[in-house]
């Protein structure tokens, strides 16, 4: 199973269906929105780094002008599915080629039909190379009239972030825009390039911010006219000259075939690297692929100042912002499947180490302190307000920005795993330790000696569950603090014997003085955890005193809990949007036997809110139950994190992918039903446990160099 499907246009559904067809290249990608536009679409190219500033939000990815703008007048009349009749409608996006195609028989108010046939692509081969095809076959003989443009007349949901630089035709088949950012001062340049069946010279409308190429065709009944449209596309980011990179591009392939031909083996290289198969539960199957299809459209292949947004780059939500989402969710897909792609992202958050280090260092503290929400710099880009669930009018103060400190957690974690699982001691020592080192530069001195107590904690945080806020000694957070500095003094003792100049360096460059190391000993030894006799720990300071909550009672509900009880009342109970416990427990694996899990996952299971709250939890619930033998339990979570976009189960997948559940979706299938465990010594064992339907899981995964591919079956 390759291939997403849809048979109706649903004008309802569109926002939905343009996040699901999106296509793209690691470069840019572009939501499925129909070539001729309909009311009310939410219409969108963005490309990786292409930020502007923006009022609350800080700055987004700026909406980049559209290059799918092609009208079609069949006889004079424009092809539209708001008139006329939709004699057959089919869309198909190909995960295997990242082609989407629609095919449509129309047939206009005036009677004419025609069958058209859109193919577009965004290149693989060549990421500043894009392709539009489109073939008309009339059943009547009469002129068929294209009108290609690049439109710069895009705005981010109301907000215009481009101004005009200039515009115009090169060599009669080409025309090209060039925009610039308001704020970001970033140039972009877009080149079009027409090649028709039948091709004598386009016309050229000089329309300011929309060039427009008019190509007018004769045709027969039963004849199939084809326009196909190259575009280049470059920014100042790429290059000193992007108009002269775009119309490069642009000029470049011979044909669509060729083109074509590129795109297929550049993805079947790809998949040879990760495909997963599903024998026996087609749902899991496509879900699963396009899960990894989103991830690999959305992953800087050829640029290390940039990380995979919490929503790809498919939609307008969060603004194109990376959050935790990227080194805990999707990172360990591009690790053990595509580690060049990983150290990219993990080289992101070394750029951003200074941003960090300021963050620490206003707040008062040492170390980095990476930004929660992170976008062009490193630079925090939390809103501080948002509309508020019950009363829109109303903002609502989000804590995240100030108060979520594990991500510096996460970032070291991700960091060290690629180095685990890549043996990649280059990389670590140029970069990966000093993210290891000085995220636990920031643990040791946030942390406080709780008298009272007799242990290092943590205060006034936010842990992954954002349903409670200004909480003492988070267990995902202090867990992950521990691990953090119990790993950078392993990573000094290593680099002291493997790389003693680079060892020198840091201790100079961090100040790592020996009352600093014997503090960062000391609060790993020493922090507050709430373990109870059975194993179980207890989210942070107070949580089993909260009132308890019987989720089952509020059910059906279509309204997470926290917009039940309200943002400041969700506090006062034991609901929560995804389980920390479980999250910690999961990453820090061997730690755990399986009577320590049971007893958390027995607890916290009930206490989620697994449909409304967070998309992140239940990939990782999944795994959690596969390592308890809880197979059922399992894939129910593991289907809820596949439906999550397929079917919009939340309601909100036109804000574009969740990206966290499909990174989430593959550890699922590897680390859960596959039981994969890794060991340092490149050893690795497979403990699967299949849900009764699979046939048979095929996996691969790259450890240390060498491809790996494991197939299960039921025995
Ligand atoms: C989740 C966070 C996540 C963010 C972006 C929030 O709703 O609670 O854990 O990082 O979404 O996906």
């Amino acid at each position: 199973m390759w291939k997403i499907t849809e048979n109706i246009f649903d004008p309802q559904k569109q926002h939905h269906k343009e996040t699901i067809f999106t296509i793209g290249n690691g470069y840019l990608c572009t939501r499925g929105a129909l070539e001729e536009g309909y009311p009310g679409e939410s219409r969108a190219t963005f490309l990786h780094g292409v930020f502007d500033d923006a009022p609350i939000v800080v700055t987004e990815l700026a909406n980049a002008p559209d290059w799918l703008a092609l009208q079609i007048l069949l006889d004079g009349e424009k092809f539209s599915l708001a008139c006329g009749t939709i004699l057959d409608f089919q869309r198909e996006l190909d995960l295997q080629t990242g082609v989407l195609t629609r095919r449509v028989r129309w047939q206009s108010p005036s009677g004419k039909i025609a069958t058209l046939v859109f193919e577009r692509f965004a290149s693989l081969t060549d990421e500043h190379l894009l392709a539009l095809r489109c073939q008309v076959t009339p059943e009547f003989e009469g002129e068929i009239e294209f009108r290609a443009a690049l439109n710069a007349h895009v705005d981010n949901q109301g907000l215009l972030h481009w101004t005009f630089v200039e515009q115009g035709r090169k060599n009669g088949t080409t025309a090209y825009l060039r925009t610039r950012t308001r704020k970001s001062g970033i140039d972009l340049a877009l080149a079009m390039r027409l090649l028709a069946s039948d091709s004598p010279q386009p016309d050229y409308w000089d329309a300011e911010l929309v060039p427009t190429l008019k190509q007018v065709v004769r045709a027969r009944a039963g004849e199939t006219v084809t326009l196909t449209k190259f575009v280049g596309v470059a920014a100042s980011r790429d290059t000193d000259d992007p108009l002269a990179m775009a119309l490069e591009r642009a000029a470049k392939p011979v044909s669509w075939e060729s083109a074509f031909e590129a795109q297929k083996q550049a993805w079947a290289e790809e998949w040879r690297r990760c495909e997963v198969s599903i024998e026996g539960d087609e749902e899991a199957e496509i879900a699963v692929r396009f899960s990894l299809f989103q991830l690999l459209i959305a992953a800087p292949r050829h640029d290390h100042r940039v990380s995979i947004g919490a929503k790809t780059l498919s939609g307008f939500g969060y603004r194109g912002h990376a959050f935790w989402d990227t080194e805990i969710f999707m990172l360990p897909f591009f690790t053990y499947t595509a580690p060049h792609i990983a150290r990219n992202l993990l080289d992101y958050r070394y750029l951003t180490l200074s941003a960090a280090r300021d963050k620490a260092r206003q707040a008062g503290y040492q170390g980095a302190w990476f930004a929660w929400e992170s976008a062009a710099n490193g630079e925090e880009v939390t809103p501080t307000w948002v509309p508020d669930f019950h009363d829109r009018k109303k903002l609502a103060r989000v804590w995240t920005g100030d108060l979520a400190i594990h991500i510096s957690a996460d970032v070291a974690y991700g960091a060290y795993q690629y180095w685990q699982a890549t043996g990649d001691d280059e990389w670590f020592i140029a970069h990966g330790a000093e993210l290891v080192l000085d995220a636990a530069q920031f643990f040791a001195s946030r942390a406080e000696w709780l008298e009272e107590r007799g242990c290092y904690g943590y205060r006034d945080v936010i842990g992954p569950d954002e349903y409670h806020d200004h909480v003492d000694n988070n267990a995902y957070t202090n867990l992950l603090a521990k691990w953090n500095l119990e790993t950078a003094r392993a990573t000094l003792d290593w680099l002291e014997q493997n790389a003693p100049v680079k060892a020198r360096e840091l201790n100079r460059t961090l100040d790592l003085t020996p009352e600093r190391l014997a503090k960062w000993r000391d609060v790993a030894e020493k922090i507050c955890l709430n373990i109870h006799s059975n194993g179980l720990i207890e989210q942070f300071d107070g949580f089993f005193a909260l009132k308890d909550v019987n989720l089952a009672e509020y059910e059906p509900r279509t309204k997470s809990m926290h917009e039940i009880f309200g943002i400041e009342a969700a506090n006062d109970y034991q609901a929560i949007k995804q389980p920390d416990v479980l999250m910690a427990q999961y990453l820090l694996g061997d730690a755990y036997d399986e009577d320590a899990i049971r007893a958390n996952y027995e607890y916290y299971n009930p206490r989620t809110d697994h449909t409304y709250g967070s998309s992140l939890g239940p990939a990782i619930q999944a795994i959690i139950a596969c390592r308890m033998g809880n197979v059922e339990s399992a894939y129910e979570h593991f289907i809820r994190a596949a439906r999550a976009d397929l079917r919009d189960v939340r309601g909100n997948a036109g804000d574009g992918i969740h990206a966290a559940s499909t990174g989430g979706i593959w550890q699922a299938i590897v680390f859960g039903f596959g039981g994969l465990r890794l060991y340092p010594d490149r050893r690795w064992e497979v403990h699967p446990r299949l849900p009764r339907h699979w046939k048979k899981l095929t996996f691969r995964f790259i450890l240390r160099g060498e491809q790996h591919t494991v197939s299960v079956g039921q025995n």
